[in-house]
């Protein structure tokens, strides 16, 4: 398995996504299994991403959002849509960027460690799949750049798989 010893230049945000985006619709092609395919994009993500504690997944179950696939500490489990930065970014179905944690309302700590943290929602073909969250124990770890970045990754999970 090589898709993770590949080195990513993040000096280079833009060109270090673009690879990583490549190597991620590599890793996930001809597979289109959902929890599959989010345990290998967390795996893939937590390995390349610098400074970060946890990356994963949240998927949609009736009005909660319910943790799937993921990397990093042991998480909570359900998360009420609207409530911590996960279910605010459910409940808006945009991009949530938290350069600080703990000036964010209602943030849902589980490891105390995080610092900063983005929320990219799952917008599949029939609506909101999930969440794709990811940690840092920075703060104002994730810039614009990043945030476009991680949401073209959460575009080639998405394509890679049956939608919601
Ligand atoms: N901090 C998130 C909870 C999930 S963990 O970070 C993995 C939130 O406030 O929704």
């Amino acid at each position: 398995m090589t898709h993770t010893s590949t080195r990513y230049d993040f000096h280079d945000k833009r060109s270090a996504y673009e690879q990583l985006a490549a190597d991620l619709a590599a890793l996930l092609a001809g597979e289109s299994d959902l929890i599959a395919n989010a345990a290998n994009t967390a795996a893939l993500l937590f390995e390349a991403l610098p400074a970060i504690n946890w990356a994963g997944f949240y998927f949609l179950r009736g009005e909660e959002l319910v943790v799937g696939p993921f990397q990093g500490k042991p998480a909570c489990v359900r998360i009420a849509t609207g409530r911590g930065v996960c279910g605010t970014a459910a409940e808006r179905r945009t991009t949530v960027v938290v350069p600080d944690v703990h000036a964010f309302p209602g943030h849902i700590a589980c490891d105390s460690a995080s610092r900063s943290e983005i929320v990219v929602p799952l917008l599949g073909a029939h609506g909101l799949l999930g969440v794709l969250d990811i940690d840092s124990p920075e703060p104002g770890r994730f810039d614009e750049e990043d945030a476009r970045g991680i949401e073209r990754l959460a575009a080639v999970f998405l394509a890679a798989g049956p939608a919601s």
